[in-house]
């Protein structure tokens, strides 16, 4: 037996135990613009599942605003920021985004990347080196996102810094730990809306913690940005949070319709992430045309337009919370559009997504590990796009749906 067909057998057994475990990810393939309703492996469904919140990822006015982006600065930057690749467009952009956040963050400034996964990993690992000799703690939310996830482990293989988990919504243990860290850094890192839950981090209490023992707070806002706030401008806005402790991550392809992400914090941290942060440093731009896309993003979120489609979004999410009953199914008390229903095992949850995909619906299912073991669920999502007589049809069919799946549960 040779070696690469030693792998070969590998990844095939492997890939076989994640069907035997009803943990096999497929891909469906779409062949129109992301909107409530979508042309899915040639069939039109009603999508609740995006994060394109605001509605605003096929508005004609952003995609106009791309299309001149690439006739005025082309179709690609070229190099890395640092090399040639930053451009006028990234510049205004940055500017425009720490515009955004400069009333929750003294001295504001933000850098712009191509993703929010690259923004935590670069916010996370640079951060961490500011400990002298790698010396530093991260205190990380136990359900946040992944990319977070991968930027504390990153950043405690690349130093000898420590990492301790807390519940964000019991924070005594957090206390506890940091009452006994005397170590010269420490960074608290947490979600501001749980992505698969919906719920909001208790970002004023950690900031009050973040203040009295000396911390960093790092708050991934990708759910919020755009969403939550009288303006869009997210967390911090919604919380009325001033600080220069708080190292804010945006991102751009969810609320914002386009693509990318943004850290924003007080000056001197994002100058040194420009000096120090790896994946800023060693990749290439994004195209200038997303940036100036985004601009014309950023006007439509602050405008008045902007507050009709976060007012509608309000509208639907009070409809879910008071109109939404089931017999059996539990619903999560969450003020954001992300509305998980929680069913328990990976083959209730791949039932009713079945169910769901005849009744004309696209809810997929979100399981291990993206959520904790047993707790396999529909993750429905709301746009401002959905009308109020989408989300009562949606009620009425899963009601149905939740028949069918308890009287199949054994
Ligand atoms: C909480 C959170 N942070 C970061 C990200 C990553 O952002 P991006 O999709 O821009 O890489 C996601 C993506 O789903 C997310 O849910």
């Amino acid at each position: 037996m040779n070696k690469s067909f030693h792998a070969f057998q590998l990844v095939k057994d492997q890939i076989a135990d994640l069907d035997l475990q009803l943990l096999k990810r497929k891909l469906r393939i779409t062949s129109s613009p992301c909107d409530t309703k979508s042309l899915v492996d040639q069939r039109q469904l009603q999508a609740f599942c995006s994060n394109d919140y605001l509605g605003l990822a096929n508005h004609p006015q952003i995609a106009e605003a791309l299309a001149l982006g690439a006739q005025k600065y082309g179709v690609g930057s070229g190099a890395s920021h640092l090399i040639s690749g930053h451009s006028i467009a990234h510049e205004l952009l940055e500017k425009r985004l720490a515009n955004f956040e400069a009333k929750y963050i003294p001295d504001a400034r933000a850098l712009f990347f191509s993703t929010g996964y690259l923004a935590n990993i670069t916010a996370i690992t640079g951060l961490t080196r500011l400990g002298p000799n790698g010396q530093a703690s991260i205190y990380s939310a136990k359900l946040n996102h992944a990319s977070l996830i991968d930027g504390v482990r990153l950043a405690s293989s690349q130093t000898s810094a420590t990492v301790t988990l807390f519940e964000h919504t019991q924070l005594s243990s957090l206390i506890d730990a940091l009452k006994k860290d005397h170590r010269p850094l420490k960074i608290i890192v947490t979600d501001g809306v749980f992505s698969m839950d919906g719920d909001l981090a208790p970002v004023k209490d950690l900031l009050a913690i973040a203040e009295k023992f000396d911390a960093l707070l790092l708050v991934d806002d990708a759910h919020g940005f755009g969403v939550l706030g009288k303006k869009g401008h997210g967390i911090l806005e919604q919380e009325g949070i001033y600080s220069d402790r708080i190292i804010y991550v945006g991102t751009l392809g969810k609320a914002a319709g386009v693509s990318g992400a943004f850290i924003c914090a007080q000056d001197s941290f994002i100058e040194w992430l420009i000096q120090k942060g790896r994946p800023y440093i060693y990749s290439t731009a994004t195209p200038p045309a997303i940036a100036h896309a985004l601009l014309r993003s950023l006007e439509i979120i602050e405008s008045g337009q902007g507050k009709q489609r976060r007012t509608q979004l309000h509208k639907l999410i009070d409809i879910w919370q008071t109109e939404m009953h089931f017999s059996q199914w539990g619903k999560i008390a969450s003020c954001t559009p992300i509305q998980p229903l929680i069913l328990g095992s990976n083959a209730n949850a791949l039932l009713a997504a079945k169910l769901l995909d005849e009744a004309g619906y696209w809810i997929p299912t979100i399981r291990p590990p993206t959520v904790p073991q047993g707790s396999a669920r529909l993750r429905i999502t709301f746009s401002a796009n959905h009308s109020e007589d989408d989300v009562r049809a949606l009620i009425q069919t899963l009601q149905a749906i939740e028949k069918i799946v308890i009287g199949k549960t054994v």
